[in-house]
């Protein structure tokens, strides 16, 4: 299977990452976004990543300016009528990625391949909403995305063989080590990723430790590159709740479900990095562990 032009759904932490590794592994990408100002901040991420790449002598200006060229943005999901692979990263809402997909299924030449990047949802079930499903895959990226070797690629019942195949090429093109997965909630990483950062925040509701304590022992204890309630903060608290939600609906195992904090930290506007606070409040550096949350 030929695949040049990448169109990619969603520009915020990982629509951003995926984009920008397709355009390093040269391909012609094609990025859309819900309006111009989400399109700019994406674009923008894409830019100071390469720049600090720049900085750090890891990337040269020219070869920054070879990957940029490689990217456009655009607000029309008919512009990406012409892709030959289009990934999903919008956000982990079921009812928003199936709309998108069947967008895309009345626009998308018939040897197109469809990817989603959720981490939690059915590709069974956003499948079934085109008129080809034997052409739907997960492709599940990790984040950051131009850093972490892992992509995770996922057959449904239905995705047909050579489709599967083609997707798992394509991360290895994109310089990825792919796995293989079938679906069920989570795949294979956050089946067991998600649990343990759910208890990591129960351990915090419960009195177990402090926030910097818990990190600091998962760093130290486990060798672990950044503690549970850090990587919280960088996933995202929002995106963490809705996983959980889904994870939760799908096996009915108390593991899965959010606990009280995470609720209420949503509810607070507390994503985490994003958002500026967390668990920990990102507004100095570095960063300082939040209080008045238990
Ligand atoms: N351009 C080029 N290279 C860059 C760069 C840039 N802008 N920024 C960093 N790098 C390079 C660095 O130079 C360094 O390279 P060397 O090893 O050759 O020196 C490497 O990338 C690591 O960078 P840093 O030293 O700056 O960062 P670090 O060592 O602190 O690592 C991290 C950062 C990779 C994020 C690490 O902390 C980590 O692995 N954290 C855990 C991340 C994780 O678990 N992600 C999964 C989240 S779950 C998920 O994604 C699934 C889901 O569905 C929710
Ligand atoms: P995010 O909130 O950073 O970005 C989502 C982006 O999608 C936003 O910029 C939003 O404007 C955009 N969007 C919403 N509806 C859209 C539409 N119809 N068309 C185009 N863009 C649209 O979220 P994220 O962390 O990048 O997560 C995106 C997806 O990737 C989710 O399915 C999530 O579960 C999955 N994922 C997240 C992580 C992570 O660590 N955050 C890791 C792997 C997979």
């Amino acid at each position: 299977m030929d695949i040049k032009r990448v169109g990619v759904i969603g520009c915020g932490l990982m629509g951003s990452g995926i984009a920008q590794v397709c355009a390093e592994a040269g391909f012609d990408v094609l990025v859309r976004e819900v309006d111009e100002t989400f399109l700019k901040k994406g674009l923008g991420k894409i830019d100071a990543f390469l720049a600090k790449g720049v900085e750090k002598g890891k990337v040269t200006a020219e070869r920054k300016a070879e990957v940029m060229g490689h990217l456009r943005g655009t607000t029309a999901l008919e512009d990406l009528a012409d892709r030959d692979i289009v990934i999903e990263a919008a956000v982990e809402n079921i009812a928003l990625k199936r709309e998108v997909f069947q967008a895309l299924d009345g626009l998308l030449g018939k040897d197109a391949i469809f990817a989603s990047n959720t981490s939690s949802l059915s590709i069974t079930e956003m499948a079934a909403v085109t008129r080809r499903p034997e052409r739907f895959v997960g492709l599940h990226f990790f984040n950051p995305v131009p850093l972490m070797k892992l992509v995770e690629v996922v057959r449904s019942p239905l995705t047909a063989p050579e489709v599967f195949e083609a997707a798992y090429a394509f991360a290895l093109v994109l310089g990825k080590q792919p796995i293989r997965a079938n679906d069920t909630g989570g795949f294979i990483v956050n089946r067991l990723l998600v649990p343990y950062l759910l208890d990591a925040i129960r351990a915090l509701e419960e009195g177990v430790g402090s926030i910097e304590d818990i990190d600091r022992g998962m760093v130290l204890g486990c060798g672990h590159p950044m503690g549970p309630l850090t990587l919280l903060d960088f996933v995202g608290l929002d995106t963490t709740y809705f996983i959980a939600g889904i994870m939760f609906d799908e096996f009915h195992e108390k593991r899965f479900a959010a606990p009280p904090l995470l609720k209420r930290m949503v509810q607070a506007g507390l994503f985490g990095r994003k958002s500026g606070k967390g668990f920990y409040d990102y507004g100095q550096e570095p960063p300082r562990p939040m209080s008045q949350l238990v």
